[in-house]
């Protein structure tokens, strides 16, 4: 490389340096310190360990990723003023502002569901399919792919968290927040329940 030739090579380098500074400068002037002192998805790594790092979980904690930022924001409020029952989840939402609870609804609604596969029992396939066309599917529909601001994702979420979930619903002693789901969990045997969890863990 002649002296020219590495003198031309340098400004390159330095115009490419020049450009990483105003970068990193003008991140710092979007985000100045202070406005929003822990992004969302820092504060997210702190759930990683049971839900997985973007909202995909190892069996049996919920998958939460792709759920509808108002759902999450209002389960993660029951659960912080206790109007939810939970085992853990409570203790731990007491940690976080109101702000920082929305921030994480934002984050956990941008990720995108995965369903994973899952070892599933045919003839409780079959048996929960009827009972989700007879009971669930006004609300949970498409086979339980349907999502709103209320109404959660079911179809490929694990199935022990399934059973679980509804085990929770029929349950006198520690009453959840939502009457019909209540009401409707009241009428399934424990045998529905498990049948109805099959069917959903096997709609990916
Ligand atoms: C130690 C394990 C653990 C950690 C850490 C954890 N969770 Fe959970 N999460 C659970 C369990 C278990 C449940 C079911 C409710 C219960 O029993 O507490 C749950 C339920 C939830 C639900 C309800 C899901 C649904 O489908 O209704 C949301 C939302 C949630 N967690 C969000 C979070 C967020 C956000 C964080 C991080 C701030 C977090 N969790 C950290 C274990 C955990
Ligand atoms: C009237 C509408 C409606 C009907 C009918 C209904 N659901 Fe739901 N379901 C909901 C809503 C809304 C929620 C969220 C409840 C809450 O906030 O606690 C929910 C929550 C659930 C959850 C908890 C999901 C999670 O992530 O924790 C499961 C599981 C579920 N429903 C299964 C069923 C099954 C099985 C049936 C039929 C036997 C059924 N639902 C019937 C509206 C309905």
């Amino acid at each position: 490389m002649d002296y020219a030739n590495r003198l031309e090579h340098r400004t390159v380098t330095m115009k490419k340096t020049t450009i990483w500074i105003a970068v990193l400068f003008a991140l710092m002037v979007v985000n100045p310190a202070g406005a929003n002192p822990i992004p969302s998805s820092t504060l997210s790594n702190n759930c990683a360990g049971c839900h997985g790092t973007y909202g995909y979980s190892t069996e049996p904690m919920p998958i939460i990723a792709g759920l509808p930022a108002a759902y999450f924001s209002r389960i993660m409020r029951q659960f912080q003023n206790g109007k939810r029952p939970s085992t853990i989840m409570g203790r731990l939402a007491r940690g976080y502002s109101e702000s920082e609870l929305d921030d994480m609804a934002a984050f956990f609604a941008s990720q995108r569901w995965k369903s994973p596969a899952q070892e599933v029992d045919n003839t409780m396939v079959l048996k929960g399919g009827k009972i989700h066309e007879e009971k669930c599917k006004v609300c949970h529909k498409n086979k339980g792919r349907y999502q709103d601001d209320v109404t959660p994702r079911i179809a490929g979420q694990w199935l022990e968290y399934l059973k679980i979930s509804l085990q929770e619903y029929s349950r006198s002693d520690r009453k959840m927040p939502h009457y019909f789901m209540t009401t409707i969990s009241n009428t399934l045997s424990s045998k529905d329940i498990t049948a109805l969890a099959h069917f959903y863990a096997n709609e990916r």
